[in-house]
């Protein structure tokens, strides 16, 4: 994917850190030995070195040069245990707890590693449910300091290159969120911009709230959520072009926005969908993927204090490889 390529190149020279903490997943190992081949960003794994070498031989992959952190005797541990005491302290958390945490849960280890600095990101989930790896990194790193929601954004190609960006476009939330506020849909929203810009060069987003109704046409207490969603964002001085709610044709399609939505800066040109709800997200994406052979890259998470991105668990190895790619990017910036 040119994209992810372009991100490649863009990160080579800044000697970025990912780490992979789930490195008893072959894929995991495989996807290590590529990026060292790759040489964009050096990654780190969790676990006894030995074990991590030998494991790595038996499935035949190189991952000399790697960096291989060991919980069991990592110097920064009773560090991590103090952090997350702290973190998690109205929660009950003891330091018992958090050392059991650290060293029995690696997505914990690594969103802590993360949280201190010692890596720019994580990229986990291939052998880990997205709640577990969303719950490691919403209690370790947590929100983005302002920004109340972590969500995710997909972005999906077709080669209907009228709509979109030249057929790029990114629907959002597909990932996190099952039933979000309107406070929740405008902190998507704003997320999805970034996330457009940093990862998809985006320059100039224009935001669809997404609806079955456009501009009135139809009233219920969904579409008032939509709406609300739009006053909220209007009251927050942004730096890019919304408007809802609007239908998806009416979102894309300018014969279509002329009638229905006239003299709206985003109708019949939107580049980014916020959809109204996890389901109606996560099934649009993937209608697009099988009815119109569109490719999706995500979801990407966003909204967390740094970059932390969950796989799904049938990805590929080359998949983990582009989503360290996008990681290492985001932490750039
Ligand atoms: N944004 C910001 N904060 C959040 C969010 C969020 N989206 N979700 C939870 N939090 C907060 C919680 O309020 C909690 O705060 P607290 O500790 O101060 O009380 C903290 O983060 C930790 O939350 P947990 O209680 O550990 O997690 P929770 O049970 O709330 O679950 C989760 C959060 C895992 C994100 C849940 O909403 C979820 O499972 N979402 C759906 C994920 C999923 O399965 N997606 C389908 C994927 S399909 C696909 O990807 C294609």
């Amino acid at each position: 994917m040119e994209l992810v390529q372009n991100l490649k190149a863009k990160v080579k020279p800044l000697g970025k850190k990912i780490v992979l903490p789930e490195y008893e997943d072959a894929r995991v190992l495989e996807a290590t030995a590529l990026i060292l081949k790759e040489g964009f960003a050096t990654p780190v794994l969790v676990g006894n070195p030995e074990d991590v070498k030998a494991l790595a031989q038996k499935e035949g992959f190189n991952i000399d040069g790697a960096e291989i952190i060991n919980p069991e005797t990592y110097d920064r541990l009773p560090e991590m245990i103090d952090v997350f005491v702290e973190k998690r302290a109205k929660k009950g958390m003891t330091p018992e707890k958090a050392k059991a945490t650290m060293l029995g849960d690696c997505l914990f280890f690594g969103a802590m590693l993360v949280h201190l600095g010692v890596v720019d990101g994580m990229v986990a989930g291939s052998a880990s449910p997205t709640a577990n790896v969303l719950r490691a990194a919403l209690q370790v790193v947590g929100t983005k300091p302002g920004l109340k929601t972590v969500s995710s954004s997909m972005f999906v190609f077709t080669d209907k290159k009228q709509y979109g960006d030249e057929g790029m476009l990114v629907f959002s939330d597909c990932g996190v969120i099952p039933n979000p506020s309107s406070e929740q849909l405008a902190d998507i929203a704003m997320s999805s911009v970034e996330k457009a810009r940093k990862v998809g060069n985006m320059a100039n987003p224009r935001v669809s709230f997404l609806s079955f109704s456009t501009k009135g046409s139809a009233s219920s207490p969904e579409v008032d959520k939509v709406v609300a969603a739009v006053e909220l964002l209007k009251e927050r001085n942004v730096d890019f072009d919304f408007d809802g709610e609007l239908q998806l044709d009416a979102s894309i399609e300018p014969s279509v926005a002329e009638r229905k939505a006239p003299g709206s800066k985003v109708a019949g040109q939107a580049n980014i969908l916020i959809f109204p709800d996890l389901q109606a997200a996560n099934i649009g994406y993937k209608l697009v993927q099988r009815f119109a052979g569109a490719t999706a890259l995500g979801p990407l998470i966003q909204g967390l204090a740094a970059p932390i991105h969950d796989l799904s668990r049938g990805c590929f190895a080359t998949d983990i490889v582009d989503v360290v790619a996008i990681a290492a990017a985001e932490s750039a910036e």
